[in-house]
Order: C-alpha cells, then sequence, then structure tokens
C-alpha cells in the first residue's frame, strides 16, 4: 500500500487481554496485531472481538501510530466474517490473515473489505492485508502467483513455521542443527521471492524465544541481509530489537553514499571501480534501496 511507512515490527497483543492491549502506547512497535485468532480461546473470541473493536473506536482513523492491525480468523473457521463485522468499522489500518491458501483468498477478503468499508464510511481500498503465505501445504505452490494476481490492498507477505507443521503432521520444524528444517527454509525463502516478486515487503516470522536477545538481534540481521525488511514480534521486549536491526546501519547508509556517488562521477557508465572493487548496476540498486530506508525512517 502506497503512502504507508514500512513496517519493521509488528507486535502481536491477544485481542482478549486488556491488560495487554493497553500496553499500545510507548510499545515503540511500528505495527501492533491485535489478535481475534490462535492467541483467543474459542470461548473468548466473541470478548476478543468487543475489545478489539472498542480499542478502535477510540483512537483516531487515520495517521495512527503504531499501525492498528487485526488478526481475523481463517475463512475455514467460518468465523471470518463475524470478525471482520465486529472490526471493520473501526477502520483498522490492515487485516492479517492466517492459514491463506493463496492470492484467491487475499482477493475474497478484499472484496469483503470492499462491502464493509462501503457500509461503514471507510475510504474505499484503505484497509490493507497482510497474508501469513506458508501456513497450508497448498499454500507454498501459489506464493509465486501473488506477482500477477492485482492485489491492491496486498501490503506485505509473511510466513510462519508453527502451522505448517502441523499441516503436514511434523513433530518438528527444525533439524539437528536447531536451524528451520529444510522444508521451512524453502517455504520461507519462496515467501522471500514472493514478496518481491509482487513488490510488496517481506516480513520475517516471529522467534518464539522472547528472552533471547542476542538470538533474535542474530537472526533479524541475518533476516535484513536476505531481503527481509520487517519481523513480527510477539513480546513488547523483542521490539527495539527489531527496530534497530531493520535499520539500515551508518556504516551501510556512508558506503551507499559512496557508491552513489561514485557512479554519478561516471555517468552513463555501467561498472565503476571502487576500493578496488567492481561495482556495476545491481550495487546501485542495493545502495539505493539502503538510501530510500534511511531517508523513510530518517536514520542517516
Ligand atoms: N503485548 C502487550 N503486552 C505484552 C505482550 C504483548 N504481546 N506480551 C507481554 N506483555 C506484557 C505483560 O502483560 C506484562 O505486563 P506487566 O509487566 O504489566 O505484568 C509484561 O509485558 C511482561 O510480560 P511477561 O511476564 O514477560 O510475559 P507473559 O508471561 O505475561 O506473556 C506471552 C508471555 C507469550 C503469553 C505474551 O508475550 C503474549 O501474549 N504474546 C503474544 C501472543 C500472541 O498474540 N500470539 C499470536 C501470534 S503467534
Ligand atoms: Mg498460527
Amino acid at each position: 500500500m502506497s503512502g504507508r511507512p514500512p513496517l519493521r515490527s509488528l507486535l502481536f497483543i491477544p485481542g482478549d487481554s486488556e491488560k495487554k492491549l493497553a500496553k499500545v502506547d510507548g510499545c515503540g512497535a511500528d505495527a501492533v496485531i491485535l489478535d481475534l485468532e490462535d492467541a483467543v480461546a474459542p470461548a473468548n473470541k466473541p470478548a476478543a472481538r468487543r475489545l478489539v473493536a472498542e480499542f478502535l473506536a477510540a483512537r483516531p482513523r487515520e495517521g495512527r501510530s503504531p499501525q492498528i492491525w487485526v488478526r481475523v480468523n481463517p475463512f475455514d473457521t467460518g468465523l471470518t466474517l463475524e470478525d471482520l463485522a465486529a472490526v471493520a468499522g473501526g477502520a483498522p489500518d490492515g487485516i492479517m490473515q492466517p492459514k491463506t491458501d493463496g492470492p484467491a483468498d487475499v482477493a475474497r477478503l478484499s472484496h469483503y473489505l470492499d462491502a464493509f468499508e462501503a457500509a461503514s464510511g471507510t475510504a474505499a481500498g484503505s484497509t490493507g492485508i497482510i497474508p501469513v503465505a506458508t501456513e497450508t501445504a497448498r499454500a507454498p505452490f501459489h506464493l509465486g502467483a501473488f506477482a500477477t494476481a492485482g492485489l491492491a490492498r496486498l501490503a506485505g507477505l509473511t510466513w510462519g513455521a508453527e502451522d505448517l507443521a502441523a499441516a503436514v503432521g511434523a513433530s518438528t520444524n527444525r533439524g539437528a542443527d536447531g536451524e528451520w528444517a529444510f522444508t521451512y527454509k524453502m517455504a520461507r525463502s519462496l515467501c522471500l521471492l514472493a514478496a518481491h516478486a509482487a513488490g510488496v515487503p517481506a516480513i520475517e516470522t516471529l522467534h518464539a524465544d522472547f528472552r533471547d536477545e542476542e538470538g533474535l538481534r542474530a537472526s533479524c540481521r541475518a533476516a535484513r541481509s536476505e531481503g527481509f525488511t520487517g519481523r513480527l514480534a510477539i513480546h513488547p521486549a523483542q521490539v527495539a530489537a527489531i527496530n534497530e536491526s531493520f535499520l539500515p546501519s551508518e556504516a551501510e547508509i556512508a558506503f551507499a553514499r559512496r557508491v552513489q556517488a561514485a557512479f554519478a562521477a561516471a555517468p552513463g557508465t555501467g561498472t565503476v571501480g571502487l576500493d578496488g572493487k567492481m561495482l556495476d548496476i545491481p550495487h546501485l540498486k542495493a545502495a539505493q534501496r539502503v538510501l530510500a530506508q534511511a531517508e523513510a525512517f530518517g536514520v542517516g
């Protein structure tokens, strides 16, 4: 969705927890995702819908910081429409759609939002959608189709390993080395490629061990270096590390400026030398991306 600042950190908050909802202001996240899905027990769904609706109603409808997103229940639960009916009038910045099979599910949700926006006087098309695009066995096969699906609401793609493991009857999603097992690495890479193919941000999955700041920072750095631009969080203690990790560093910004200057000094040239190394157009594009990120977040 154009016109929105990029999201580095997206903090999940169970929609039925008044105490945790009270932590939104000052949590530092770029977005919060008020959850109506798996963080809420079935008996609490109606109460969670009410709380989330009240929460949205008490806030301005535009320019919110953090952005307020809602994770709804997937279609096969039969709960999606009730979730949307409860919260859409509050004009959430976007809807996170879990267990998405592919672009057709996002298109269906988008049609629902067309109707809810019209009914509640919310600007048409203003509600974004981020699907969790690897949580079913079918989903990875449809990732490439996001690029040509023409989904104007698509605001990013993210992936999840827990539900995918459950979907395939796996007893673990980790290898003996503690890293993601092959299936999940593949799903993650396909999500990364699909997001870039579709021209939307790739959002890394959560780091479940919320006391492990060192591991979180290391895996955020790895994700950023691979092309992810933000990450899901489950605990407020993770937000600062995520925000910092997904900003370009001073050294990266300084190098990007030098790369840009080297190309500017040689107009019409596709290859330049810098510090004894060859640079060509992909290096210039990478430098421009770093500088655009720095400008978006006002750093450097
Ligand atoms: N959002 C807002 N506040 C949160 C929070 C969250 N996601 N997670 C924890 N907090 C608050 C706690 O309420 C607690 O507040 P207090 O100091 O006023 O008591 C404080 O942060 C410290 O929490 P802590 O005791 O470290 O964690 P916990 O045991 O209370 O909660 C979890 C652990 C995992 C249950 C909790 O972090 C959580 O609910 N995470 C989100 C889960 C979710 O939405 N999952 C869906 C996507 S997978
Ligand atoms: Mg899940």
